[in-house]
């Protein structure tokens, strides 16, 4: 996502910054007895903060490594009103710092930068390096969404995660045409109104 240079960043990280865990305070006691859900490259954190109004007993934590963007999530985290969100500034492969091995119910990856070029592929946040990090994240029984527009990324991604110790339950190409539950993101929302089929699949860990 390419966020224009925002003055009043700092600002609002620091007027916000009650919603943000970090190494020094990783406020166990909100996350303490609830599921975690965790949405990584949360943007404006659209889809977090409806995620976190439908399901008030799950703490959800939007992860974004690019501060202007996150700031913007911080604002509309206090404005949804839900108490059920913390933010995360950081990038995914460093998730182990961050949360205990098996403490995780739900990765949520919504139109994840697809870095088309093959040498970037490890940039993909569906690429078996970061696969490794979600499996040691998971509960057994947890669960990893992915959302996109993009038609290579989403072959890349079911090829990428059935062959690294994950079962798809679920997958379609055409979401929108499914009667499933489905909170839009931002990019979703812009996607579908340009007519692109929003492709989705549910894995979970191979037992
Ligand atoms: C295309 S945007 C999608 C935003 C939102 N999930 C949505 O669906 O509207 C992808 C976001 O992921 C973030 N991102 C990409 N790679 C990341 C990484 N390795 N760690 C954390 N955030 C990342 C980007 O900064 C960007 O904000």
């Amino acid at each position: 996502m390419r966020a224009r240079k925002k003055k009043n960043t700092p600002e609002r990280l620091l007027k916000y910054s009650h919603l943000f865990i970090n190494k020094e305070n990783r406020d166990e006691a909100f996350f303490e007895n609830k599921k975690i859900k965790i949405e990584i490259g949360c943007g404006k954190g659209a889809f977090i903060s409806q995620s976190a109004l439908l399901e008030p007993d799950v703490a959800f934590v939007g992860i974004e490594k690019v501060s202007d963007v996150i700031a913007t999530a911080a604002v509309k985290t206090d404005e949804c009103g839900a108490k059920n969100i913390r933010l995360l500034m950081a990038d995914a492969s460093e998730l182990c710092d961050y949360f205990s091995d098996h403490s995780i119910d739900t990765v949520y990856l919504n139109f994840s930068d697809p870095w088309p070029p093959n040498n970037r592929a490890k940039r993909r946040l569906t690429h078996r390096g970061f696969l490794e990090i979600y499996k040691r994240l998971l509960t057994e029984d947890g669960r990893l969404e992915f959302k996109t527009d993009n038609d290579k990324l989403f072959d890349f991604s079911v090829d990428e995660i059935s062959s690294n110790g994950f079962e798809i339950t679920y997958l379609t190409r055409d979401l929108h045409s499914e009667n499933v539950p489905n909170v839009v993101t931002e990019y979703e929302a812009r996607f579908s109104q340009e007519g692109v089929p929003i492709k989705k699949l549910v894995a979970v860990l191979k037992k």
